[in-house]
């Protein structure tokens, strides 16, 4: 679960931030790509060039003293999960309160992903009323938290507050990425397809991809085994299986080669191709009245046309309204249709921004406000999840 994930390693100042520079290789080994962050009290216990030296990068100590702009919002964006070990009484303190004075606590306060909180220190501290609600807060937040387990303290004490062994932050790291998605397998496809006239010109639409690239890198954080049949050139997670695709017709022979449980098929496909492509440039000299247009296979028909179809959200750029939208739903028998005006200002073709509405099998619609792609991305997701799962 954790091949191609990235995760972000906070270290801070305890003696136990040794054991996060195992915890870094170990998690290399699972095939994580792995970026650390160290407070300036875990700098007193190890070297930042000791995690240099394990991950092939200098760990993030500063959230002003940086080659990044804005370190805090750039790594909490990057990552897949956030792990914090060892995490001190004091950065525990300090992010139930939101006091996001240092790049560690600015980082899981702007972060959307999971984060996993590996507390260590001494058992006085551990019980401390302080720390038993700020346990109970962060809990409350949604963090999730791994240890601490009872034995030898630093000092030679022995009580609870032991950070937990680097292989069961391993464990819980793994669990976190592959809950909602249990690796079940995801096909998206995205992007306009090109319908080629002649070797340099093509019939095409406006589409960018970027919403369905959204929502394939959105489905390998939640931890499904996403394949990503697209027409963009558009950067893709590592985790990601991708089949790059041009034309409506090369686009059905890479679904037709996947068996997902679930298909968002949010690719823009041309209804209509040239009827003959010419196999050299159709000179201007020769002139051209008129292009034959054939059809396009209907690719989202051929999906839930399968004998076990997967659960299918189907996708409507529309210019003529939600009743429209509403039709094209019950036609095209999906589980799931999402309906953006293409017109609308911020909303479709190439923005980073859409507004869109969810109408479900028995016609309801939920309209969502103008969103960032990504966050349309994982709201598309979370319908899916309560769908398939009943999750909510
Ligand atoms: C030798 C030594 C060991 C410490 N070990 C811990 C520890 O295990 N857990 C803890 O919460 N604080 C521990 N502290 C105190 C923290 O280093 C201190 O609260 C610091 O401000 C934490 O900063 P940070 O959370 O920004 O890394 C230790 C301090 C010293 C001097």
């Amino acid at each position: 679960m954790l091949r191609g994930r990235r995760v972000l390693l906070c270290v801070t100042g305890g003696v136990a931030a040794y054991k996060s520079a195992y915890l870094a290789r170990r998690l290399l080994e699972a095939g994580a790509v792995v970026r650390v962050e160290m407070t300036d009290s875990a700098l007193e216990f190890v070297g930042s060039q000791t995690f240099a030296a394990i991950t092939g990068e200098s760990p993030f100590t500063s959230l002003f003293d940086t080659v990044l702009v804005s370190p805090h919002t750039e790594l909490a964006r990057w990552a897949d999960l956030v792990v914090v070990a060892p995490a001190t009484a004091a950065t525990l303190g300090r992010i139930a309160n939101g006091i996001s004075e240092d790049l560690v606590t600015a980082t899981v306060l702007a972060t959307t992903v999971p984060v996993l909180l590996a507390p260590a220190m001494h058992t006085e501290m551990w019980e401390h009323p302080a720390t038993v609600r700020n346990l109970e807060t962060l809990r409350e937040f949604g963090y999730h938290v791994v240890g601490p387990e009872e034995g030898p303290l630093a000092g030679g004490d022995v009580g609870p507050g032991r950070v937990a062994e680097p292989e069961e932050i391993l464990a819980a790291a793994s669990g976190i990425l592959a809950r909602e998605g249990r690796g079940r397998k995801i096909l998206i496809t995205a992007g306009g397809t090109r319908e080629p006239v002649d070797p340099v010109r093509f019939l095409g639409n406006r589409s960018s991809g970027k919403m369905g690239h959204a929502i394939a890198d959105a489905a390998v954080v939640r931890g499904y085994d996403v394949t990503l049949v697209t027409t963009a050139d558009l950067p893709v997670h590592p985790a990601t299986k991708v089949i790059r695709v041009e034309t409506a017709e090369e686009m059905l022979g890479a679904v037709e080669g996947t068996d997902p449980e679930i298909a968002i098929l949010a690719a823009a496909v041309a209804d209509f191709r040239p009827a003959d492509t010419a196999e050299s440039k159709i000179p201007r000299a020769d002139g051209l009245s008129s292009i034959e247009l054939a059809s396009t296979p209907d690719i989202l028909a051929s999906v839930v046309g399968r004998a076990i179809p997967p659960f299918t959200v189907g996708f409507a750029a529309e210019t003529g309204g939600l009743e429209r939208a509403k039709e094209k739903a019950r036609r095209k028998n999906v589980d799931l249709m999402v309906y953006n005006d293409v017109t609308e200002p911020g909303s479709g073709f190439g923005t980073d921004t859409n507004r869109v509405a969810f109408i479900d099998r028995d016609g309801a619609v939920e309209e969502l406000p103008l969103l960032a792609k990504r966050e349309v991305a994982e709201r598309i997701l979370d319908r899916v999840a309560a769908a398939v799962d009943g999750q909510g």
